[in-house]
């Protein structure tokens, strides 16, 4: 909401904002958040089969969001002892969480066991040994499914079918031996109980065709897993990847039709193959939080070369990585300047050693000061999480903003915190 010049995220004033919990910051609207919530939650639902939405916390993990997750009916993908640890700390339950990964260490795999989660989703042929082994050590029911490779590879606004034989995500429907091999290992022992497949078949996708090439090409191999092993399977994960908005560039798939399209593709082709799958499940991640993110920046200086207007805002590639490692772009706009003119073209580069520390490269904005608020949208999603330590610039604070007022989501790194975990050599 843009008014008298300023834009309010929460109902709070972005200056406000800025004078309560200084910058660099992640900004969440908090209505924004749980809406999404609740619409994936609402939306994906059947009265053919059980539905359950995971959210993929490797978008934004903290013990805010997490809180809010649970709350609004979610289950959790885990996919590290850390993200399991931070789960626990939330108080979710643990039977409604699913721990992903290709290598999970032997540590992390009886945290599971300990914690009692609710499903570990096995990756490949080591890990089913290595789990089922764990297993025995524990008196605790535990399901598994495997994670298999469809070869329905899916990135931006295409998807592809490939033999994708290669990838270190699961294990290829092609390779129905070794598939077995997994079920049966893990089926022998007493406490485990497979249930099932997942696939997840890329990120940001805009492509509804890519979902319902998963869908079909899923219960095709479960059929003939079915067939040639006599295993039927109940449960059906097809992960994540819905699309946000981030620039005019894209156009997400309403959720409405995308949940439709997959709870119809998956009731004709559960009826097709005559499958006996009772739950589905999906993993959104980017999508739940990412639109309800902004980063805010200060302007620092600005600086003119032969070619482009520098822009420096006080955060950069360490808060945000994205633009750096994917050319991800991204909209932004001087938050006290909301009705001026965008009559200048500039570069918003952050203040880390490393030319490629460009936030936008080339975005129209009022011509800017010092002192003044960008903001940058849609960093909800991998930014928090993807932040590093380089140059030691201090983490920023997450702050969740709701009826005008914020909340502390997680707090800004201090230099001290900086330092805690370093031995010096006077240190004991
Ligand atoms: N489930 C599995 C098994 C996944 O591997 C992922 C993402 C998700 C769910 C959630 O996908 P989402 O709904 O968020 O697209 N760092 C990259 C994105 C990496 C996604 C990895 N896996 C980025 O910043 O674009």
């Amino acid at each position: 909401m843009n008014q008298n010049n300023m834009l309010y995220i929460g109902g709070m004033s972005v200056e406000d904002i800025a004078q309560q919990f200084q910058t660099p910051l992640y900004v969440y609207d908090e209505n924004k958040l749980t809406d999404k919530m609740d619409a994936f939650v609402n939306l994906f639902k059947s009265d053919q089969f059980d539905c359950e939405v995971l959210y993929a916390s490797k978008a934004f993990s903290c013990k805010a969001v997490l809180e809010l997750a649970h709350k609004h009916g979610m289950c959790l993908d885990v996919v590290s002892g850390g993200e399991l640890y931070t789960a626990k700390a939330a108080n979710f339950p643990m039977e409604r969480i699913y721990f992903h990964g290709n290598n999970k260490s032997i540590t992390e795999i009886k945290m599971a066991f300990a914690y009692g989660i609710g499903c570990i989703i096995v990756d490949n042929i080591m890990e089913a040994y290595q789990v089922a082994e764990i297993a025995k050590t524990y008196n605790k029911p535990m399901k598994t499914m495997l994670r298999v490779n469809p070869g329905v590879e899916a990135h931006t606004h295409e998807y592809i079918v490939t033999a994708h034989v290669d990838s270190k995500f699961g294990i290829s429907i092609n390779r129905m031996d070794e598939i077995w091999e997994v079920v049966s290992t893990l089926n022998a022992v007493d406490n485990i109980e497979f249930i099932g497949f997942h696939a997840h078949i890329g990120s940001q996708i805009f492509d509804a065709q890519a979902f319902k090439a998963e869908i079909e090409t899923m219960c095709q191999f479960i059929s003939n897993f079915e067939q040639t092993y006599g295993y039927r399977a109940s449960a059906l994960d097809l992960g994540g990847g819905f699309a946000a908005y981030y620039t005019s560039e894209d156009a997400p798939i309403p959720l409405p039709e995308v949940c439709k399209m997959i709870l119809d593709t998956c009731t004709n082709e559960f009826k097709h193959y005559n499958l006996g799958i009772q739950k589905v499940m999906i993993e959104p991640g980017r999508s739940i939080v990412a639109e309800a993110g902004s980063s805010l920046y200060r302007v620092g200086f600005l600086k003119q070369t032969q070619s482009k207007n520098y822009l420096f805002v006080d955060g950069g590639m360490a808060d945000n990585i994205r633009p750096a490692l994917y050319q991800a772009k991204y909209n932004a706009d001087i938050a006290n300047k909301m009705n001026a003119e965008k009559d200048t073209i500039y570069t918003i580069a952050g203040k880390c050693c490393e030319s490629g520390d460009i936030l936008i490269k080339d975005i129209a904005l009022p011509k800017a000061e010092p002192n003044d608020l960008l903001v940058m949208y849609t960093t909800g999603a991998y930014g928090f999480s993807m932040a590093s330590g380089y140059n030691r610039l201090l983490r920023p604070a997450v702050v969740f903003v709701k009826d005008g007022k914020g909340r502390v989501a997680v707090r800004r790194e201090s230099y001290d915190d900086l330092i805690a975990l370093d031995c010096g050599e006077n240190d004991e």
